[in-house]
């Protein structure tokens, strides 16, 4: 039986199998190249970056948890100049599509970074992550707040023709209007979706674990949850879902995708085993050829609920 087709297009990316490492967890692509050819990958997401260099929370910014791990890097980066100099050379060579994080404390700042990135055509593609605090806003989230959502993503669009998607946090009551917000705003996919909001505390000491007392939750604890948020939305909107969420095998992907994920990434599987998106690649294969499928989009969205 002839190989099932792996392609998926994200607006204007293609993408030669839809499986990607989420942001912050895979570095800047080359940090792994040891263990994994990134050539082999759909796409690398790169950490987020920002216009200026930012130091991040106070440690420990890391900790386990039952079925996952908190952070609370605080989007940590070097800042765009030596995101261009120090780091995009390298990415060149990853042999795969290059979609670079943006984070921004205000408003402008996504475009600013946006614009000084198009000039490299290496950037295949853009992901906002929109979970950042807003100095603008009294440190509203912006993708808690749907008008703000929509205002950035509207600007940011006017800034770049290259793939623009956004990647949204679960902590919101409603992920559907914020979604909405987005493809009303002029975005070409919605990722989904970021941390859950978490904390730890060590009873001996009666002190938060963490230096930021709250963190983002990430792993096998939240993947029920990040399916869910999928299945909402792709029931909603039109645009394409980047599914993510605890995906440690290519069983987990599978449910993504029938739950209406065009693409996955992989994220904090990436600390347990950084082999795991290749393994998803192949698992992804093997499971279309077993089921007779010819083409992953019949897998896309084929939850039946009847
Ligand atoms: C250590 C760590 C750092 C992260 N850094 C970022 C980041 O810089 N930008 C971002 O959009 N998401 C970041 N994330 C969120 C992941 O990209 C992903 O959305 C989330 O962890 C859920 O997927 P997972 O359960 O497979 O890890 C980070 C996650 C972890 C665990």
């Amino acid at each position: 039986m002839s190989k099932p087709n792996l392609k998926v297009a994200i607006g204007s990316l293609k993408l030669q199998n839809p499986v990607m490492v989420a942001s912050g967890t895979f570095g800047y692509g080359r940090e792994y190249a040891d263990y994994v050819d990134p050539a082999r990958l759909g796409a690398i997401v790169t950490k987020t970056i920002t216009k200026n260099r930012r130091e991040g929370n106070r440690p420990p910014r890391i900790c386990e948890t039952t079925g996952g791990m908190l952070n609370a890097i605080g989007l940590q980066n070097e800042g765009l100049e030596d995101f261009i100099q120090e780091k995009l050379p390298a990415c060149r060579d990853a042999g795969t599509k290059l979609i670079v994080s943006v984070g921004g404390e205000t408003s402008n700042e996504y475009g600013e970074v946006i614009e000084a990135l198009n000039a490299y055509p290496e950037v295949a593609a853009y992901e906002l992550n929109i979970s950042c605090p807003n100095i603008e806003y009294k440190d509203k989230i912006i993708s808690q707040d749907e008008e703000l959502t929509h205002k950035v993503v509207r600007d940011v669009r006017q800034k770049t023709d290259r793939t623009l998607i956004v990647k949204l946090s679960p902590n919101v009551s409603d992920i559907t209007r914020i979604a909405r917000a987005v493809q009303d705003g002029g975005a070409d996919a919605v990722s989904l979706v970021n941390t859950f909001l978490g904390m730890a505390v060590d009873v001996e000491t009666r002190r938060p674990v963490l230096g930021n007392i709250t963190g983002g939750l990430s792993g096998p604890a939240i993947k029920p949850m990040a399916l869910r948020m999928v299945w909402q939305v792709y029931n909603k909107i039109s645009l394409p879902i980047v599914g993510m969420g605890g995906i440690m095998n290519a069983r987990d992907a599978v449910e993504f995708l029938i739950a209406g994920a065009t693409a996955v990434a992989v994220g904090t599987a990436n600390f347990v085993d950084p082999r795991t998106p290749l393994e998803v690649v192949e698992g992804i294969a093997s499971y279309l050829s077993q089921h007779h499928y010819k083409d992953v989009k019949e897998l896309i969205g084929s939850l039946n609920v009847s």
